[in-house]
């Protein structure tokens, strides 16, 4: 049966979901322009992730329908976390399974990863222990590839995050190269307190 946003659920990313993650991943690599990836990931390369996430004590969500199938996944990673002066500042990453994309899950993930980064003294279940006010969640980068293939000639993500409350702060020309295709990416800011 296919599930629906209304039939969804989120929760934390747990090792069992790891397989289908990568799953995911392995389709947008092998099949879009969306991540620069050329080679997908193991599953011991999603596992990894997904642990340096929850030690980033950052939250990793995914959404489920019937069967506990992974429809889509979200979390939010340090950016460049080497230099402490970013340390309130994470870049997050949003896949939606590509079967079950344009059905409402996408909004699901991306609002409720935006709350927990705001609040997660209010969610536990995703962030067992908040970061403290030193360190805590102030900005939130979105950092897309411009898919000119896709929905608005790429530009229909960058509108979806616009929506969000994201603002378009920057944008860098041809700076990928991926089957044959010189790809432009766009960066995206929310300002979280
Ligand atoms: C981008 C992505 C996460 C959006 O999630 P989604 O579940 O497909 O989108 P939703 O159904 O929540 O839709 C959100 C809005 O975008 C619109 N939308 C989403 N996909 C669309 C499409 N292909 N064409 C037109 N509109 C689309 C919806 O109509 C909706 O608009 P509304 O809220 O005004 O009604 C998902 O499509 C995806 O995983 N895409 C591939 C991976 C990707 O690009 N990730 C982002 C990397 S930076």
């Amino acid at each position: 049966m296919i599930s629906t946003a209304s039939t969804l659920r989120l929760l934390p990313c747990a090792e069992e979901h790891i397989p289908r993650i990568r799953a995911i991943l392995e389709h947008y690599v092998l099949n879009t322009v969306i991540t620069f990836s050329l080679v997908p990931p193991t599953e011991e390369d999603v596992f990894q992730n997904w642990k340096a996430v929850l030690d980033q004590r950052l939250p990793f969500i995914v959404a489920v329908g019937d069967e506990d199938q992974v429809l889509g996944f979200t979390y939010a990673t340090g950016f460049r976390s080497a230099r402490k002066g970013y340390r309130h500042t994470v870049e997050l990453s949003l896949f939606c399974h590509p079967d079950h994309t344009a059905k409402g899950i996408g909004r699901r993930l991306l609002t409720t990863l935006i709350d927990v980064l705001r609040s997660p003294e209010k969610f536990p279940e995703y962030v067992d222990k908040p970061r403290s006010d030193d360190d805590k969640v102030r900005m939130v980068l979105a950092c897309m590839a411009v898919d000119e293939s896709g929905w608005e000639n790429g530009l229909g993500l960058r509108d979806f995050y616009v929506s969000h409350g994201f603002e378009e702060v920057g944008h860098l020309k041809r700076v990928g190269h991926k089957f044959d295709t010189w790809i432009d990416t766009r960066y995206l800011q929310l300002c979280l307190w």
